[in-house]
């Protein structure tokens, strides 16, 4: 019997005791009532009745443990040419003077503050600064438009948005005070204030009585103290794309996620307290939230926040040249950004100049890693890869590698075994447990464990009916996948319109909302076609209403420009095609996932129910130009 399997059969023997062996790492204001409250919410919730404060948990008890100087966050910025380091004391004053300014401008517990922000400090600052008052961040990544901001504005109903004058992007200067002002005037819900901060790239006008600027608010504030919250209450809603044009608002709750992750950072990746931690991603994603601000400083590590891209900031060499100079132990990062550098220094001449030998482990997440990619970094890096499956929802892996047991062997392309917590399974579409090795709807039996979306926001009907309602007493993934007679699990795809592009999450279905808006449009189908580089990108294909008859290219143009201004340039939209007509079934389902296997390159098997073959050829031969 392995480590890993002495483990993960002491959670099965015992979850709740399991659990609370790992919630006494914490500090707690108040114990819970009890672990876990199968009563409560959709499936119960955690650690009901206990009472914490997250930014304390991740700043406070570290400077007064003895961590005051010890480095907390590295903010490495290649697109400024800028390197900070804030102690946790540094982390301390600033957040706490942060949290006074919000508090100036009237956010108290409960209320909700909405992010806008680039890879800057102040966007970690200001996460931490919202837990401080126990009020609920939600932050929204910089590479979407302001439509989609807009709708994150209205159902979260902000009274503060903290943004910033700029982001970077390599060659191009994001304004981001257009974009707020857009969202703003879009939104049927107005924040009470912005607090903005202004960047010397771009600084931008404030807009009297409404706006302010961060850094002399937050000179102008009195540090504020934690401010004790229940386990069960908010910590932060992250919108996530769902299967419709509306995005959901996973929300994370305070007391169950600060114990998921900070055990996590050692069972997982076998980091602790004093350790240099890198997560490559950004804050407007999961993998950010989790692992560049809460879990690292959950557990006291120094986290490396970094402000640039895996290849030309300057070169191939960035993300080797970080791990050398800041000595990290273990990076997490998108297979996305492996196969950028690949492509650019396949021999690893660019590693070759740093000295990696802090590194002891690569960690992936995002999307699949395709095997060649991780059988690539690991024969450069000569250090573990690996590959660990996870979602929003989840707000940390399902399964993994654990270092802390020792890493199971190699297997390029499986996402590693479940995660003690996670009683994982594949089903059949009718719900039942298949066999171990058969693939299906990649599911996990309730509860799920701490630190998992406990709901949507306001919307506890949404979170049954996506998650909860199609296998009853089962949390459906939305991954198809199996387990295999090893225990090791294989995640193949989703199972609904949710595509993976450069390790961003987007929806077919809310592309597909945008290209139909077009006033030349008659119908449209968009799927997510394999990528060398991105794992996916986007195909749109449009059918034109019946008269119509522009060019192409014009119309074309028009539709990816649409999709840029209405979902933002990390679509990564570029290809819209004109089709006659598009393959559907008799019942009038537009067969998807026969057009994505076409552009694929796949050879396709008619299916029975088309209604007419002829169109599979005439997609296939628009897809082949
Ligand atoms: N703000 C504004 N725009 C952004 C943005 C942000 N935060 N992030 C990306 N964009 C823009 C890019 O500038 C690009 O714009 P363009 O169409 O004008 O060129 C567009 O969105 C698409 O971005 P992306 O898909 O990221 O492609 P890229 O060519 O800029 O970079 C990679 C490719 C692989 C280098 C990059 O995707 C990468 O580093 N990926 C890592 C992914 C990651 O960290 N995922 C998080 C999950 S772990
Ligand atoms: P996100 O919510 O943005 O983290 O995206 C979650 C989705 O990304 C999952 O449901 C999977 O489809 C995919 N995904 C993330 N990590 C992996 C992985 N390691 N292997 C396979 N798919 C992954």
């Amino acid at each position: 019997m392995t480590a890993y399997d002495r483990a993960y059969g002491a959670w099965q023997a015992d979850p709740e005791g399991w659990w609370e062996k790992a919630a006494e790492g914490l500090d707690w204001i108040k114990r819970w009532d009890t672990v876990f409250d199968p009563n409560l919410g959709a499936y119960g919730q955690w650690f009901a009745g206990g009472e914490l404060n997250t930014c304390y948990n991740c700043i406070d008890r570290h400077v007064a443990g003895g961590r005051g100087d010890q480095a907390a966050l590295i903010w490495d910025s290649p697109m400024t040419g800028q390197l900070r380091t804030f102690t946790y004391r540094d982390l301390q004053t600033r957040v706490a003077k942060v949290a006074g300014a919000l508090a100036n401008l009237g956010v108290t517990k409960g209320d909700r503050v909405i992010l806008y922000m680039p890879m800057v400090p102040e966007a970690a600052i200001g996460m931490l600064a919202c837990a401080r008052l126990g009020a609920v961040h939600s932050v929204v990544f910089g590479g979407f438009a302001a439509a989609e901001l807009a709708t994150r504005i209205a159902d979260a109903k902000p009274k503060v948005i903290v943004s910033a004058s700029c982001g970077l992007e390599p060659g191009r200067i994001v304004k981001y005070k257009p974009l707020l002002d857009a969202a703003i005037g879009l939104s049927s819900h107005k924040p009470d204030s912005c607090l903005i901060l202004q960047r010397e790239q771009s600084p931008c006008e404030l807009t009297p009585g409404r706006d302010h600027d961060f850094l002399a608010a937050e000179a102008a504030a009195a540090p504020h103290d934690c401010v004790p919250v229940k386990a069960t209450d908010p910590l932060y809603v992250l919108y996530t794309s769902g299967t419709t044009g509306r995005p959901k608002g996973v929300v994370r709750d305070n007391g169950g996620h600060a114990v998921a992750l900070w055990n996590s950072m050692k069972m997982l990746y076998g980091v602790d307290a004093g350790d240099t931690y890198w997560a490559a991603s950004d804050v407007g994603w999961v993998v950010g939230h989790s692992y560049i601000v809460y879990a690292p400083l959950l557990r006291g590590c120094t986290s490396v926040m970094y402000e640039g891209k895996p290849v030309g900031t300057p070169d191939a060499g960035a993300f080797w040249r970080v791990i050398a100079q800041h000595k990290v132990k273990v990076l997490v990062t998108a297979p996305t950004a492996m196969r950028a550098i690949k492509q650019q220094d396949p021999d690893g001449k660019f590693l070759a100049q740093y000295d990696l030998s802090s590194l002891e482990a690569l960690y992936l997440a995002g999307e699949r890693c395709d095997p060649p990619t991780a059988v690539w970094a690991q024969e450069i890096l000569k250090k573990p890869v690996v590959d660990h499956w996870w979602q929003t929802e989840t707000g940390w892996a399902i399964t993994s590698g654990f270092r802390e047991f020792g890493l199971f062997p190699f297997l390029p392309g499986s996402g590693g075994r479940p995660c003690p917590g996670y009683d994982l399974h594949a089903l059949d579409d009718d719900g039942n447990v298949l066999p171990r090795g058969t693939s299906g709807n990649l599911s996990v039996r309730l509860p799920l464990p701490p630190g998992c979306g406990p709901t949507l926001w306001q919307n506890d009907e949404g979170y049954r009916t996506s998650y909860l309602s199609d296998f009853p007493g089962w949390y459906r993934t939305g991954d198809a996948g199996m387990v295999d007679e090893n225990g090791d699990v294989w995640v193949m795809g989703r199972t609904d319109d949710i595509i993976n592009v450069a390790g961003h999450r987007l929806s077919t279905g809310s592309m597909e909302e945008v290209l139909a808006s077009h006033r030349d449009v008659a119908e449209c189908a968009v799927i997510g076609a394999k990528d060398e580089l991105k794992g996916q990108t986007p195909i749109g294909l449009v059918v034109l209403k019946s008269g119509v008859n522009r060019p192409e290219a014009e119309i074309s143009a028009e539709l990816v420009a649409l999709i840029r201004e209405r979902i933002g340039p990390v679509a990564s939209f570029r290809d819209a095609r004109v089709v006659p007509r598009l393959p559907k079934t008799r019942s009038g389902k537009i067969l998807r996932a026969v057009i994505r296997r076409i552009a694929d390159g796949e050879t396709v098997a008619t299916p029975p129910t088309i209604e007419d073959p002829m169109t599979l050829d005439e997609v296939g031969q628009v897809l082949r130009r």
